[in-house]
């Protein structure tokens, strides 16, 4: 291969490239440009739960940690972005009379969040089982709130339920593979809205 076409595959690998004007290479910030597809609230959604980054008091059996970001589609961070959160329990009960596993959780100015939970147990729904998955309703500043579920990758349940989609899989965090005993799942999302 010639050099000048080595130089053109390699600026070719580069994610986000882009041509600006006759002459100019810009390295766009690589992001999420899709906007998060909505999925069914559900007939489990509370109004009114506490603003918190955990979802229970105690240390339960399978921790997990949920961080990510909350855009637009252009990358930009939703600061003032709030993200109420409901799941079921490590039994697949949902809390009917109180908050548990209920939460609003407030993005910073980069439009971060970070949240403490556990891995939501399975539930039946007709005959069959739902996938383990959270539900989510962003409420960013001036746009219509996106409410959504958030599912987990390798769940058995994934293919057979009407509900799921791919787009809407935690990605492995930081420490990807194998649960550990009491070390927490790290997972991220991107909202982008
Ligand atoms: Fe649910």
């Amino acid at each position: 291969m010639q050099r000048r076409h080595l130089l053109l595959a390699g600026l070719g690998s580069l994610a986000g490239l882009a041509l600006v004007g006759p002459s100019r290479l810009v390295l766009a910030q690589a992001c999420a440009a899709a906007p998060t597809e909505p999925n069914i609230e559900g007939p489990f959604y509370r109004p009114g739960a506490p603003f918190r980054s955990r979802l229970v008091g105690e240390m339960a059996s399978a921790p997990l940690v949920i961080s990510g970001r909350v855009t637009d589609a252009a990358c930009r961070p939703l600061r003032g972005t709030t993200i109420e959160l409901w799941q079921a329990d490590e039994h697949g009960e949902y809390d009917l009379d109180g908050d548990r596993y209920r939460g609003i959780v407030r993005c910073d100015a980069n439009g971060i969040f970070r949240v403490e939970t556990i891995v939501p147990g399975r539930y039946l729904n007709g005959g069959a089982y739902r996938p383990a998955h959270l539900h989510a309703k962003v409420h960013a500043n001036g746009r219509p709130v996106l409410t959504t579920q958030l599912y987990f990758p390798g769940d058995p349940q994934n293919d057979s339920d009407p509900w799921f989609r791919p787009s809407l899989l935690l990605a492995s965090g930081p420490s990807p593979c194998c649960y550990v005993p009491n070390q927490p799942h790290r997972m991220t999302f991107q909202f982008v809205v």
